[in-house]
């Protein structure tokens, strides 16, 4: 009997997946193909433009060799954010390496906006404060870059999800969504469409961007890609935090998301407010035909990637699982914190001229003290971004946030989730279900193709949920801690 799905791609930076999800929600294949990045000099990051596309077509072709009774009826994409590639519309080949979202080399450009003055304008319009991750300044590093034999006309310029679709429409389709065109800072996000203001400033031409259109969207019908077939509707495009908010069922009110990864992104939406935080972006999370949502979101530079380096520090062999054994021996009186600034600290402070702290030592620190701290550090550094949006949502008289929900390789942990909960004082779930990303894409355009034609009907195929109740452990005293030692991390700064 023939399956009927939606075929997802999420396309990130470490990997590039494929997944089919059936009209049930139900994850039945999915295969990933890894792709490096590249570093020709320091804070420099590329990834190759065809790499992306070969391994994208790899992953798809294993994913659908599991069963030759499978129909796929869309296509959905989710997608790195930011990361900017040119390619030439003629012969359909980048015009560079793709600059990765974490390349810092149009830093000196984006200072120069600075000294003019820009920063407080552009962050209106876009949401977003001027800095080298975002696409604009990256666009504009490439079109100073490359070989301008190439009649400008030929130029197109886009993010992953653009460039992929471009791909699987044959070099048809140049066109991508809001929640990824707003984070390129060239897009006005209170109309949703290119702001010739922001397009001077960064000096782009808007004939070579794709128009923008919803996430949920028919984009284009696919040419033959590898094993999938050509016809099939392109259905949906977003980024992929927004995707993760979206499939963790982030479009209900009162709902956080975070990602337990090397960083953390925290998000919630703020339906149809662009509300502006302190220290968070103001982004669009996702267009259906019937409404665009807006979302504050805060990305922690710092997360769990503080896990490794301590149990190497306590001399655990870099053992996460022997560090939490570890940190849960403490007895919770110990002093230490532990500030994880090693790259300066992101949201909500972004202040990047720092160093990490390790405070509050006397002589009755145990390691089990420091290793408590290191885990502090993840659930402390994602309170006070959820603290910016509470007090945020209340101003602006949005529901309280009442769950938060996890997601990412730490949250394995229930004692974090616990410690999570406890600190927050609010539920924290876990999700069941680990392709967030795909199936967020894999639910949008389902929505678009009618197989959940609302978000009431998407409610029942959503992942189900380990819940953590606070038990009412008061963190207060530590938090309180942790504030004094972030303020004395923050002194270090001219
Ligand atoms: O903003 C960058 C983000 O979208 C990258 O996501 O999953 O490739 O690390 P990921």
């Amino acid at each position: 009997m023939t399956t009927s799905t939606i075929l997802a791609i999420d396309q990130g930076t470490t990997n590039s997946k494929a997944v089919l999800v059936d009209f049930g929600g139900n994850i039945i294949a999915k295969a990933q193909v890894g792709i490096p990045c590249q570093y020709p000099q320091p804070g420099w990051v590329e990834q190759s433009g065809e790499g992306i596309v070969q391994t994208v077509k790899e992953a798809i072709d294993a994913c659908l060799s599991v069963s030759p009774d499978i129909e796929v009826a869309a296509v959905g994409i989710s997608s790195q954010r930011e990361s900017a590639i040119a390619w030439d519309s003629a012969s359909g080949l980048p015009l560079a390496p793709c600059v990765s979202w974490q390349c810092r080399r149009s830093q000196p450009f984006c200072e120069e906006l600075k000294r003019l003055g820009l920063n407080a304008r552009v962050h209106e319009l876009s949401g977003l404060p001027i800095d080298p991750l975002f696409s604009g300044s990256k666009f504009r590093w490439l079109l100073d870059s490359f070989d301008h034999s190439v009649s400008r006309h030929r130029v197109r310029l886009g993010n992953i999800d653009s460039w992929l679709l471009w791909n699987l429409t044959g070099g048809e389709v140049h066109l991508t969504d809001t929640s990824n065109a707003s984070r390129t800072q060239l897009c006005d996000i209170s109309s949703g469409q290119w702001s010739p203001e922001l397009l001077d400033v960064f000096g782009i031409d808007s004939e070579m961007l794709p128009e923008i259109r919803p996430s949920s969207h028919m984009f284009g019908k696919t040419r033959e890609f590898g094993s999938l077939k050509a016809g099939i509707p392109i259905m949906s495009m977003i980024g992929d935090s927004h995707a993760a908010l979206f499939a963790q069922g982030g479009f209900r009110p009162g709902i956080v998301k975070a990602t337990y990864g090397t960083g953390s992104s925290v998000m919630t939406t703020t339906q149809d407010q662009p509300i502006r935080a302190e220290g968070l972006a103001t982004t669009v999370a996702w267009e259906t035909p019937e409404q665009r949502v807006y979302a504050l979101e805060g990305n922690i530079t710092v997360s769990a990637a503080i896990l490794p380096w301590t149990a190497k520090l306590l001399g655990l062999g870099g053992s996460v699982d022997r560090l939490a054994e570890l940190a849960e021996s403490a007895d919770g009186e110990g002093q230490a914190i532990l500030v994880p600034a090693m790259v300066g600290l992101g949201a909500p402070r972004w202040v990047g001229d720092i160093t990490g702290l390790l405070d509050g030592l006397t002589f009755n620190t145990e390691p089990a003290d420091v290793a408590r701290a290191a885990f502090e550090s993840i659930v402390f550094q994602i309170k006070d971004v959820v603290d910016v949006m509470r007090s945020a949502g209340q101003r602006h008289g949005l529901p309280p946030l009442t769950a938060l929900k996890a997601d990412g390789g730490a949250s394995a942990n229930g004692w974090l989730m616990q410690l999570q909960a406890d600190t927050l004082g609010i539920m924290v779930q876990r999700a069941a279900q680990a392709e967030l990303s795909a199936v967020g894409a894999a639910l949008l355009a389902g929505l678009e193709l009618g197989v959940w034609p609302t978000l009431e009907a998407l409610e029942g195929v959503l992942s189900t949920f380990d819940t953590f109740e606070g038990l009412g452990v008061d963190q207060d005293i530590r938090h309180q801690a942790w504030i004094r030692s972030v303020e004395r991390t923050l002194s270090q700064s001219k």
